[in-house]
């Protein structure tokens, strides 16, 4: 285990039958090397630093229906909200104030933002804040949105591609194409956005084999950030009942991207630390280095509930700033405020 693991951290890439032994064959004893080569490439490029996003999830409407996700849009118990340009523009003075330069706008697949719609928004944002980065998460769409999109003055997009398994995507995707998510971050690529790719580790029928699976496409896409989360069980979904992923094998997955990619912005997921009250801070020290706490509202907060008892719901964004932040230095990193690109972008001042 350790030379395969000396192997990729020297060559930044392993055959994928490698990789599979390295996947199957980990324990506790040879995970904490896997963890600290890890943390050892992300240092080359990053030092100590953890960047902060402000996560701003605007919309709970969805028309897709993921068969894992809490608000698809055949859940009829969800308590559906949309907040106003008003109320979004409020979260970024709020986050702006707090010392936030990257927002994260992020929401369900909502016919309600139109591009009309979203152009309007990212404009008043990047007017009003100039010297921050806008990503956002609202799902696939086509090249002229997308371009649209950008040219309004998106820097980033996140798309996770959610498992590079043609059977498996298609079996927890009704009426979603496969080629065609991939086709997105393939579009979102061309037209210069930081693409953030990515996938949940521990979904049903999901095998070590799809794993590989999910970071061969990570290493082809080379995605400027990768998030990788524990998938966890909503009872309102087809796929209640079923066991979810665990914060030690997403660990796994997450330090493996970081040997493949060692420059990509890394998120440490909130579900790692809804699983594990430690999990984020575990995450960072597997290699990861981006944290995004939370500025929605707090009276939406709960109704955004992707999967069962997700953590931070109550709290104002000024007490998850700080939070996080104790966690980020009682771990021993840095927290850097600014807007955090990809190691291989200068954004001249
Ligand atoms: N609609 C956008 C999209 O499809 O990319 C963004 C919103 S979607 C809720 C954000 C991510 O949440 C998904 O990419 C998925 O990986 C994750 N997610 C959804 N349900 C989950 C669950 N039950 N457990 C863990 N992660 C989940
Ligand atoms: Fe659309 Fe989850 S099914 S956000």
């Amino acid at each position: 285990m350790i030379s395969l693991i000396d192997l990729l951290y020297k060559n930044e890439d392993l055959e994928d039958n490698l990789l599979l032994e390295l996947i199957t064959h980990l324990d506790a004893d040879t995970a904490p090397y896997l963890f600290e080569k890890a943390l050892e490439k992300k240092s080359i490029f990053y030092k100590d630093t953890v960047y902060m996003r402000g996560l701003i999830e605007f919309t709970n409407y969805c028309k897709q229906n993921c068969n894992y996700c809490g608000i698809r849009g055949k859940n009829t118990t969800v308590d559906r909200y949309r907040l106003s340009k008003e109320a979004i523009l409020n979260c970024c003075e709020e986050g702006y104030k707090l010392g936030y330069r990257t927002f994260v706008l992020q929401g369900g697949e909502d016919p309600f933002f139109t591009d009309e719609v979203l152009v309007d928004l990212i404009q008043t944002i990047k007017e009003s804040y100039p010297d921050c980065a806008i990503t956002l998460s609202v799902g696939e769409r086509s090249y002229e949105s997308y371009a649209l999109l950008k040219q309004a003055g998106t820097d980033r997009y996140l798309l996770r591609h959610e498992t590079a398994t043609k059977s498996l995507y298609e079996s927890l995707h009704p009426n979603m194409s496969f080629e065609n998510r991939r086709n997105c971050l393939f579009t979102l690529k061309e037209l210069g956005y930081q693409v953030g790719a990515g996938f949940m580790v521990g979904l049903p029928n999901q095998t070590p084999t799809d794993l590989v699976a999910d970071l061969r496409f990570i290493k082809e896409l080379e995605p400027e950030m990768i998030g990788i989360g524990p998938y966890i069980p909503h009872d309102e979904t087809p796929l209640k009942g079923s066991k979810g992923g665990t914060v030690e094998e997403t660990l796994v997955m997450v330090a493996l991207a970081r040997l493949l990619l060692p420059k990509a912005l890394l998120p440490s997921t909130t579900a790692m630390g809804t699983l594990d009250p430690k999990g984020r801070e575990k995450a960072l020290k597997a290699g990861a280095n981006v944290v995004m706490p939370n500025l929605s509202p707090t009276d939406v907060r709960e109704k955004y509930e992707l999967y069962k008892d997700k953590i931070c719901t109550g709290d104002e964004a000024a007490h998850c700033r700080q939070c996080i932040e104790g966690r980020i230095k009682s771990a021993g990193f840095r927290v850097d405020m600014g807007r955090g690109d990809h190691a291989s972008i200068h954004i001249p001042e």
